[in-house]
């Protein structure tokens, strides 16, 4: 192998190990477990959303989010995670298949002000993660995420 070749190839195999490296990235999963529905509660029921392009949602929270995600008194706790289910426009009693979800989970107070303390993600029914912290998803809840209707950058009065 000539010396220009050999460092090409060192190249390529850096790279490749780069990509690997992205494609295992833990970051670019799913902030919730695959059978979240044995453990997190409903929170509100199915109805349309307006916000989230009309799809008819449920939104569910898991342990750490409950309490203060009904209460709206006690600050969220770090990793606390609150989920939409989105289902069709057409599936008013949302008993059809999920067409995506849309993630909110807790970060520690102060550490993301440009994104309210919660990282963001939208997965889609195979549970590929399509976006994580879109502006759109932060923009809007910015708005929306303060009292009366929101709490600490959510947005449903539960
Ligand atoms: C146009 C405004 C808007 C945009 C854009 C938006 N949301 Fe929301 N979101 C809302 C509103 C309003 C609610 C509560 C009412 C409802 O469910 O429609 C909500 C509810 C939620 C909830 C349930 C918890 C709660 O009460 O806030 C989650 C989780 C969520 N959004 C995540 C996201 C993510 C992730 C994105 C980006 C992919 C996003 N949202 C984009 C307005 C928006």
């Amino acid at each position: 192998m000539t010396p220009r070749l050999a460092k090409a190839a060192r190249m390529l195999a850096a790279a490749s190990l780069l990509l690997a490296a992205c494609h295992d990235d833990p970051g670019e999963e799913p902030v919730f477990p695959a059978d979240y529905a044995a453990s997190y509660v409903e929170v509100r029921d199915c109805r349309g959303s307006g916000d989230h392009d009309l799809n008819n949602i449920r939104i569910l929270a898991d342990k750490a989010a409950l309490a203060p995600y009904q209460d709206r008194s006690a600050p969220f706790p770090v990793g606390a995670v609150v989920i939409k289910e989105e289902y069709d426009f057409g599936d008013m009693s949302c008993s059809g298949p999920i067409k995506q979800w849309t993630v909110m989970q807790r970060l520690p107070t102060g550490s993301a002000p440009t994104m309210l303390d919660w990282s963001w993600q939208r997965v889609d029914d195979q549970r590929e993660v399509l976006e994580r912290d879109p502006p759109r998803c932060i923009g809007c809840h910015t708005g929306c995420g303060v009292a009366p209707d929101g709490y600490e950058g959510t947005c449903a009065v539960p």
